[in-house]
């Protein structure tokens, strides 16, 4: 079955995230410089490996006007997007590519901060009287101790001469955090949201969307504020949720199951759960407690169980995360061993509910090492912001030196050379997504987690009648309860084979 009729589409579908400046460069165009910075047109122009995939969605960072404080996090105009990209028509014929594939697109839309250059924001700081005076949460003398994000340990209430007050910004200093109390302000950005719907996307990831709300005679913890913690993870108020219903709102009024997807970044699965209603505020919310997990049998099942605990009862549909363009990529957070990589994929790719990968999980790549004068990211993310290698001469498929540099691996490990290598860990994400789309029951199929011995080493879980999930991230062969024909593993050789034991190291997708 694949992603577009299953119902909603969005369940148990596989959401590709796309950083637009690190995926690929289109060629420039008649009389025009390359710049080593990816864009609209280099999308278009490998969409074939996102459909070789097998992945159904793909997720774009921001493309909006920007001046790249927060490289497109910090909007100018939401209805426009950035000549570093392309154009509007760009955009549009993207689109249109994906949907002719039967690719669904989602923006990123960012509605808790603007650009300090948006107009909005110019004319807001002009004055206190002027019509946009109170656009933005302005104050004379900070109401509470929170801290920013960038760079780390700021002050989230900024100084502004031209205006004499504080504004916050919770993020870096060129971006400033509406006041959604305003109803003029959510007018407007619920009017963003329609912008895009009425060009044909099929919905949106909502940057930290639970800042809409604040509550700001609330102080952080003491110990978090000492320790240069930012305010985003502690920020969780009632009034979001009313907003939230009313985004969910504007998305209901088009046809097709376009969907939300919240950037929640609270770390518990319970205060998450709560995002998505009762079915009438976020279709899917980032689970960041799981991709924090150590990779322990012990803390994933932990976190998965609780996972389920909350979302099920609710009807609500989980996600899973590893990798994004704000952590360190999971390879390097677990160690380096492409093993483990491996257990991880296969375990993302067979949970129950909508698997979200970041560009370059697929090669299996790991951060790159950024020198420090070439360091460009206000919150210093751009070791996972490398670009994509897609082949093993210098430019790696790109028409200048890149933004950033390539990871040391880059000539062996890049889209070509893994193409031709049947037991690479490219290979084995196409393998894994193709399974799913044969095999419903490894989607919508029940899930039950089962406690293999030795249970701190093995992570194993049933979906449907057929199929087992074994990773065995330990150093023994684990004992199967029955016989099983591998479907999928994570080392050569074992497809096809009826094992009644999972080697060390080794995950599996197996059925009865
Ligand atoms: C979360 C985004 O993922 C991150 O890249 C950005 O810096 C902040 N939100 C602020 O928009």
């Amino acid at each position: 079955m694949s992603a577009t009729s299953r119902n909603p589409w969005w369940r148990g579908s596989v959401v590709y995230q796309i950083y637009p400046r690190s995926f690929a460069e289109g060629p420039p165009v008649s009389g025009a410089i390359a710049d080593g910075v990816g864009d609209l047109r280099g999308i278009r122009e490998h969409l074939d490996h996102v459909e070789w995939l097998g992945v159904d969605a793909i997720w774009l960072s921001p493309v909006f006007t920007s001046p790249m404080a927060d490289f497109g996090y910090d909007v100018a105009d939401y209805c426009d997007v950035d000549p570093v990209f392309g154009t509007l028509a760009d955009l549009d014929d993207l689109v249109a590519a994906c949907h002719a594939r039967e690719l669904k697109v989602l923006l990123d839309w960012v509605p808790n901060h603007t650009s300090t250059a948006h107009p909005w924001f110019v004319e807001s700081r002009s004055s206190r009287t002027n019509a946009k005076a109170d656009w933005y949460v302005w104050c004379d003398e900070p109401p509470n101790n929170w801290k920013a994000s960038f760079p780390r340990g700021d002050d989230a209430w900024q100084w502004d001469e031209v205006r004499g007050q504080y504004y916050l910004r919770s993020f870096a200093v060129e971006q400033a955090d509406l006041d959604w109390n305003n109803p003029d302000v959510e007018a407007a950005m619920l009017d963003t949201l329609r912008f895009w719907l009425d060009r044909g996307v099929d919905g949106f990831r909502m940057d930290v969307i639970h800042m809409i709300g604040k509550d700001l005679h609330q102080q952080d913890p003491d110990g978090a504020v000492a320790r240069a913690w930012s305010h985003v993870p502690y920020n969780d108020v009632e009034v979001t949720h009313e907003r939230l219903r009313r985004i969910r709102a504007v998305l209901d009024e088009y046809p097709g199951d376009r969907v939300a997807v919240g950037e929640v970044y609270l770390l518990d699965e319970t205060a998450v759960a709560r995002y998505y209603g009762d079915g009438d505020e976020l279709h899917l919310n980032f689970n960041f407690s799981f991709l924090w997990a150590p990779a322990s049998a012990t803390e994933l099942r932990a976190r998965i169980r609780r996972t389920l605990d909350v979302l099920e009862p609710l009807g609500a549909c989980p996600t899973w995360v590893l990798s994004n363009h704000d952590v360190p990529r999971h390879r390097g957070r677990h160690g380096g061993d492409e093993r483990v990589a491996r257990m991880m994929a296969l375990m993302l790719l067979t949970l129950p509910g909508t698997p979200f990968l970041y560009q370059g999980e697929e090669l299996g790549m790991i951060d790159a090492d950024i020198p420090d004068d070439r360091v460009v990211d206000p919150g210093r993310r751009d070791g996972c912001r490398s670009p994509i290698p897609w082949t093993g001469d210098e430019l790696h498929g790109w028409y200048a030196p890149t933004w950033l540099p390539f990871g040391v691996e880059a000539p062996g490990r890049n889209v070509d050379a893994l193409r031709g290598d049947p037991g690479s860990i490219l290979q084995l994400y196409h393998d894994v997504l193709h399974l799913r789309r044969r095999a419903d029951d490894l989607v919508d199929g029940s899930f039950e987690l089962v406690e293999l011995e030795p249970a701190d080493a093995v992570l194993a879980y049933r979906r449907g009648e057929r199929w087992w999930v074994v990773l065995n991230l330990g150093d023994e062969p684990v004992a199967l309860p029955e016989t099983v024909e591998v479907a999928v593993a994570t080392v050569p050789g074992m497809v096809g084979a009826r094992i009644d034991a999972v080697p060390a190291r080794t995950a599996v997708i197996a059925s009865r």
